[in-house]
């Protein structure tokens, strides 16, 4: 794993899949923020790819990166944003290393080609049934599923939709928004991890918008709600 500066007074943050669209864009904006970020990646060489460019846009070695499980092993944060067809899989990879940790889940069960349709796993949400798989010793938050990639890719780009934020440990949740606030977007508790199931398919809602309106990155915002995690 390439080494990179620990900021003494931030989390690290580990991304499972941080060479992807997701990965990528919340790599950049925690590294830009002062996190230390390691990108895990089933390829070093595309890790190293990846977290080189990074560091070149932002000018200093803020992302370092490894392996699944050497990422996941080293961080209090695990982000996941890995296909719906691998996130079962790589949770299992690192299961055994999560408890105590949170870890956030960005997962759309999203099944090609139709991807503007609504199609939830049986028992309702991705993310939630990754928190019935790991068990109560890890605190799973679902978050990001309906913010673009692309948006979050582009660091002089205000990202002015709401994250909604499910999970069972309110504690967790609070923790996720306030990283969620660092990168100065907005996000609100949307209750237990159980609503995850509706943030998912909020976002086969969105592309069907994108696709009718032509436009890339419709977006929600919640109204009436003055207090929000925004920094
Ligand atoms: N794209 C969006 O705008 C968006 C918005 C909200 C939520 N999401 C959700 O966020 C997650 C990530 O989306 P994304 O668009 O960032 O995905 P992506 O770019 O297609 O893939 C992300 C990463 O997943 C890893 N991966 C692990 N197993 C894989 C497999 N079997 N096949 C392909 N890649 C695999 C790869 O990293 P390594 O090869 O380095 O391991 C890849 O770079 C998805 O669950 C998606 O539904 C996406």
């Amino acid at each position: 794993m390439s080494a990179a500066p620990i900021a003494p007074a931030r989390s690290r943050i580990a991304i499972l899949g941080g060479t992807g669209n997701v990965g990528r864009g919340l790599a950049l904006r925690w590294a830009n923020a002062g996190y230390e970020v390691i990108i895990g990646s089933r390829s070093s060489e595309k890790a190293a790819l990846t977290s080189a460019q990074i560091n070149s846009e932002l000018g200093r070695p803020a992302v370092g990166h490894g392996g699944y499980r050497e990422a996941a092993g080293s961080a209090p944060i695990v982000v996941l944003t890995v296909p719906y067809a691998a996130q079962r899989s790589a949770v299992e990879e690192v299961a055994d290393l999560l408890a105590g940790r949170i870890l956030i889940d960005t997962t759309v069960p999203l099944m090609p080609p139709k991807v503007a349709r609504v199609q939830l796993p049986s028992g309702g949400s991705a993310v939630a049934a990754i928190q019935e798989m790991l068990g109560s010793s890890v605190r799973v938050v679902s978050a990001f599923q309906n913010v673009p990639a692309h948006l979050l890719l582009d660091l002089a780009h205000e990202v002015e939709c709401d994250v909604l934020v499910c999970g069972d440990d309110v504690a967790a949740r609070e923790t996720v928004i306030q990283l969620i606030a660092d990168i100065g977007l907005s996000a609100l508790h949307a209750g237990p991890i159980a609503n995850s199931a509706a943030t998912e398919a909020l976002t086969s809602v969105l592309i069907s918008i994108n696709a009718r309106y032509k436009v890339q990155g419709a977006g929600i915002r919640i109204t009436r709600v003055p207090c929000r995690g925004h920094s």
